[in-house]
């Protein structure tokens, strides 16, 4: 397993749209291993593929405290179910390193993916995980957390990412 390099805000490539994955191999294994690695290692509790430059449909997910429950959605997908039920969630981001916003997202939704050997799988996410799913599934579309926020906000942590590198 490998700590991939993790792509920060405003990196142009976390703005690619992620292709479908369609081969369900050892290589497909490999990298999520290394996408679980890579998470830890910075105390994440999701990552998309797209965020270490992979542009696949691969998201990585653990939210349980003691960091054993991994979850890995592939070519995921999202349905609102009932678009009047929101919920406000303090959101940071492995890519902006240091933030945090709040933005309401709908509470009431049904994930689709397939799971590490293809296989169709289908939750209605409760709580965190809500939020964690939409957050890497916008990932996979190019697009992140502070996309939500106002353009001043957002041009503002844009400046200090950069300043600090
Ligand atoms: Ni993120």
């Amino acid at each position: 397993m490998t700590i991939r390099k993790i792509l920060k805000f405003p990196d142009q490539d976390l703005r690619i749209k992620a292709k479908p994955v369609e081969t369900f191999d050892e290589d497909l294994k490999a990298l999520t291993d290394d996408m679980f690695e890579t998470m830890h290692s910075v105390n994440g509790i999701g990552l998309a593929a797209t965020q270490i430059g992979v542009a696949k449909q691969v998201a990585v997910i653990d939210i349980s405290p003691e960091k054993n429950e991994p979850l890995v959605i592939i070519n995921p997908e999202i349905k609102i179910l009932d678009p009047s039920k929101t919920a406000d969630y303090d959101e940071g981001c492995l890519s902006v390193p240091g933030f945090f916003e709040t933005i309401s997202r709908p509470s009431d939704i049904k994930l689709s993916y397939q799971d590490l050997n293809g296989k169709k799988q289908e939750i209605k996410p409760e709580g965190l995980l809500t939020k964690v799913v939409q957050h890497e599934f916008d990932h996979l579309n190019g697009r992140l957390f502070v996309d939500h926020i106002s353009e001043l906000k957002r041009r503002r942590i844009r400046n200090k990412i950069v300043k600090q590198k």
